[in-house]
């Protein structure tokens, strides 16, 4: 296994799933910047190669070498869009958390999953390769979900895919102490213990938004087929709802190590550390229909999805701005939906090609440029 972005909570998690199970050797390991971990790691996992702080090119190199039958992608951001495209070519597995390679790069990598099945279903329409899902498999709980209630089902069969979300820690706050919340009060997730950027994202829906574009790809299904729905409890992680009216759902405790087992072993299960729901425990499960105008994140994502992957890459790229921003205190809580909507209306409607790489990764620097702050535009997003 070549892991990206070892260091993470994502990529922490992954090495504690394969801590001693003498079916996976890590052959690479990647971080960005914490050189003491990365360095912990290596003592204990022995890969033949470390890189801190790579480009995507170093990246791709750790990758695709000969030795490395899968790929975990724990690394935030764009630089593993390039790496991820070059696995797959390579015929790797890649199991990825990652979001911008689906949301911003889903139309290049799907192609080349769904041509890796292809050669494999001529050999074995039945095998676990014979299915893009086989060479690309998430590890976000959600769509691992949905993965799990559509093992041995007919795409075909679908009616509606059900993402459940948290709804993050200010799902019943006033709307007008909205701009009065701190970054440390955000990080604060009442179930699930992540990264800081996908716990913001959390609070503002926007990382819900960005899941209806991953279902998307992943599952070749409309975006009028996705629904999203609030459970404070996240105890189910997803759901699929059948022609027939049958709907199966995944449940499980909100513990980041069961999906990635699954990406690891797929399509077998094993034994996990995560402790199983216990459902008399958990007594009684709430949903209830999300607000997009308490939280216009997701209303934005929803309404970029259709307009293609433009518009879908300017939005994660501009999310990952925000973000950053709202952490350093230079944008208000509020600010971030309205940056997100100023990014996708300004840099949506491209009327050429969708974008390849090199697009996707100037469209990142533009939109960093228009609204990392400095130049004074971003302050009055939307305003
Ligand atoms: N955390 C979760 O539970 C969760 C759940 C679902 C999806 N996801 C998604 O998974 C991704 C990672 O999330 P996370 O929460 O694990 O983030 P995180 O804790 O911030 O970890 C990001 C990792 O990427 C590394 N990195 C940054 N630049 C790199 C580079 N150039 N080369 C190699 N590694 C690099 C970081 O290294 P350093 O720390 O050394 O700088 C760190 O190891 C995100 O897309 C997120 O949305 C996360």
């Amino acid at each position: 296994m070549a892991l990206l972005g070892s260091t993470g909570s994502i990529g922490r998690q992954a090495l504690d799933v394969l801590d001693g199970d003498p079916a996976f050797r890590v052959v690479a390991l990647a971080a960005g910047r914490n050189g003491t971990r990365l360095e912990e790691q290596a003592a204990r996992h022995r890969p033949a190669v470390t890189v801190l702080g790579g480009s995507a090119d170093a990246l791709v190199e750790l990758a695709t070498r000969d030795d490395v039958d899968i790929v975990v992608v724990g690394t935030g951001g764009m630089v593993s869009l390039r790496p991820v495209l070059a696995a797959l070519r390579a015929g790797k597995i890649v199991a990825t958390a990652n979001k911008e390679t689906l949301v911003a790069g889903g139309h290049l990598v799907m192609p080349v999953a769904r041509a890796l099945a292809g050669v494999n279903a001529a050999a074995d329409p039945a095998g676990p390769l014979a299915s893009p899902l086989g060479w690309l498999r998430p590890i976000d709980s959600e769509h691992s979900a949905l993965w799990q209630c559509l093992a041995g089902e007919r795409v075909d069969r679908v009616a509606r895919l059900i993402l459940t979300a948290s709804g993050g820690p200010f799902l019943d706050l006033p709307t007008e102490s909205f701009a009065a919340i701190t970054p440390e009060r955000a990080l604060r997730h009442p179930t699930w213990s992540m990264g800081a950027k996908i716990t913001i994202d959390s609070a503002t829906l926007a990382n819900k938004g960005l899941e209806v574009i991953e279902a998307r790809w992943l599952y070749d299904v409309g975006y009028e087929q996705i629904d999203v729905v609030i459970h404070p409890q996240s105890v189910v992680h997803s759901a699929v709802l059948f022609v027939d009216g049958s709907l199966k759902a995944q449940l499980g405790t909100p513990d980041m190590r069961l999906p990635i087992q699954y990406a690891l072993t797929y399509p077998d299960r094993r034994p996990s550390r995560a402790a199983a729901p216990d459902l008399v425990a958990a007594a009684h499960l709430d949903f209830r229909a999300p607000d997009e105008t308490r939280f216009p994140a997701l209303r934005i994502a929803r309404e970029a999805g259709p307009m293609g992957p433009w518009a879908t890459a300017a939005l994660i790229a501009a999310d990952d701005v925000a973000v950053a921003r709202f952490l350093d205190g230079s944008l208000d809580f509020t600010g971030i939906p309205r940056l997100l909507e100023a990014a996708v209306t300004r840099f949506g409607s491209h009327g050429g090609p969708d974008p390849d790489v090199d697009d996707l990764v100037a469209l990142e620097a533009e939109i960093r440029g228009a609204f990392a702050g400095t130049t004074g535009s971003a302050g009055s997003v939307g305003a």
